[in-house]
């Protein structure tokens, strides 16, 4: 059997380091990788001004990692600049946000073939290469020009923008010729693949075929549609062991009857935040009777802190959690907490279990995990609602969640509370329609149907 090797910007360890603050990728390779086994290469999170890093390899489990550290000028231009302040802003459609200038693009470039000079040696001729996510798009053809031969799969974690938007950025038609350069190209939804279908046609003037193939000037591949998922059957378990944990316990003493809406997310622009809190304090304005009787707490790690737009969101959280605190709280009560630190992950399943409400409100998002483990981790006779923004991959498989636009305050507001009010009998039927499809298409399947996928593609050589 094939050894499978996944290469992603970021890797997740199976020990202690697990924070839960990692996002989607990490956790739902995590589970993949598990399964499988294999090689997972990837930057060490370390920043390192040295020329002698060879990559550091450590095993645990199954799973041979293998990591190099970055320079401070690679972290500059590949990590903080191109992919967070270029890709990340644009496929999330904020391209006012961007701040496009080409030496980072060279730098971007550069750490892809250091990526590729450091995996070439650990490769063998019968491995299947899976690459992850929006760093790492022109790695692929990097292999393929050093002499590759196996089958080369790359998967796309954050929306992919439609053609408008993607031509903003000078190097799209590099961007696009190096993903025509993998055998499979997977989306998350749709409506990332349609992005991806004008794209090709429109910006490239490429064939689109049968068979969901591409051709374009000797390139071709395929590409799909595979929304990632999570370990659906073992979440429950997870979230059990959670319970006894500290910070489980003292909130679940501190709650008293009250009823609880979590949000998890990273402190990130695309997730919505602003416009959530406004809904909850609409919500409290509108609706005293939730005064001392609901608690909202957001987790919010925060991330990529020295991108300046990062920097902005936080001042305008901290200044609408401020209003709302300061304006709502009483001596014995506060309507909202607010934590810029991550937790473990069986500690954030409990609390989701404790939670009346999943609020989970991003303006545009790839997938959003944190919806899906949210209806996971609820308890079958009793579960809490769902509200999720109508703009997160999530939203088209979890159609019995109340579905909200995240730009509409009063919309917002108004799922609040029907969620709040929600009569058991419609909770559960609600929660038993998600769990169907969760279980169906879990992150086995997910796995399973892309490699499936990538070895039946025709593969370039
Ligand atoms: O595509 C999403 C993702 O790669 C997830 O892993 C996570 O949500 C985020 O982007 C990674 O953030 P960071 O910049 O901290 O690696």
């Amino acid at each position: 059997m094939s050894r499978l090797v996944v290469v992603s910007n970021r890797v997740a360890k199976m020990d202690s380091s697990n924070t839960g603050s990692q996002g989607g990728l990490a956790v739902g390779v995590m589970a993949a990788m598990g399964k499988a086994g294999g090689l997972w290469f990837g930057w060490s999170g370390k920043v390192e001004n040295r020329d002698d890093i060879e990559p550091k390899i450590e095993t645990q489990g199954n799973i041979d990692y293998a990591t190099v550290s970055l320079k401070t000028a690679e972290y500059n231009l590949y990590y903080k600049g191109f992919a967070n302040s270029v890709l990340w802003p644009l496929f999330h459609q904020r391209p006012d946000l961007m701040m496009y200038d080409a030496n980072d693009y060279r730098g971007y470039l550069e750490v892809n073939e250091k990526i590729a000079k450091h995996l070439l040696p650990l490769l063998r001729p019968d491995d299947t290469i899976w690459i992850h996510d929006y760093h790492l798009i022109p790695l692929g053809k990097m292999l393929r020009d050093a002499g590759v031969t196996s089958p080369i799969g790359f998967f796309l974690h954050t929306p992919f923008p439609p053609l408008d938007l993607l031509r903003t950025v000078p190097d799209y038609k590099d961007i696009l010729l190096s993903l025509m350069s993998y055998d499979l190209v997977g989306f998350q939804t749709q409506a990332d693949y349609r992005g991806f279908y004008m794209s090709v046609t429109y910006g490239l003037k490429g064939k689109a075929l049968p068979g969901d193939r591409y051709e374009y000037q000797g390139y071709s591949c395929t590409a799909g549609v595979y929304p990632i998922s999570i370990e659906t059957d073992a979440l429950r378990g997870v979230g059990k062991t959670g319970e006894a944990s500290e910070e489980f316990k003292r909130l679940h003493y501190s709650l008293a009857d009250r009823q609880l809406i979590i949000g998890v997310d990273r402190l990130d622009y695309s997730k919505g935040l602003e416009q959530r809190l406004l809904a909850y304090e609409r919500l409290l304005r509108k609706y005293p009777e939730f005064l001392r009787s609901a608690v909202y707490l957001q987790i919010a790690p925060t991330s990529r802190g020295d991108v300046e737009a990062y920097k902005d969101l936080a001042k305008k959280i901290d200044r609408h959690v401020g209003h709302i605190v300061g304006t709502y709280a009483d001596f014995d009560w506060v309507p909202l907490r607010y934590l810029n630190r991550g937790f473990r992950r069986n500690t954030i399943l409990a609390m989701y279990n404790l939670a009346s409400v999943g609020y989970v409100t991003p303006l545009r998002d790839g997938m959003n995990l944190v919806a899906k483990e949210y209806v996971a981790a609820q308890n079958p006779d009793d579960p809490g609602v769902l509200v999720l923004s109508e703009m997160a991959g999530a939203a088209a498989e979890l159609d019995a969640a109340v579905h909200v636009n995240p730009y509409d305050i009063e919309g917002i507001t108004q799922g609040l509370n029907k969620a709040l009010k929600m009569p058991k009998e419609e909770r559960k039927e609600r929660w038993q329609s998600m769990m169907d499809v969760l279980k169906r298409r879990d992150i086995h399947y997910w796995q399973e149907s892309f490699l499936k996928d990538l070895s039946a593609a025709p593969h370039g050589d």
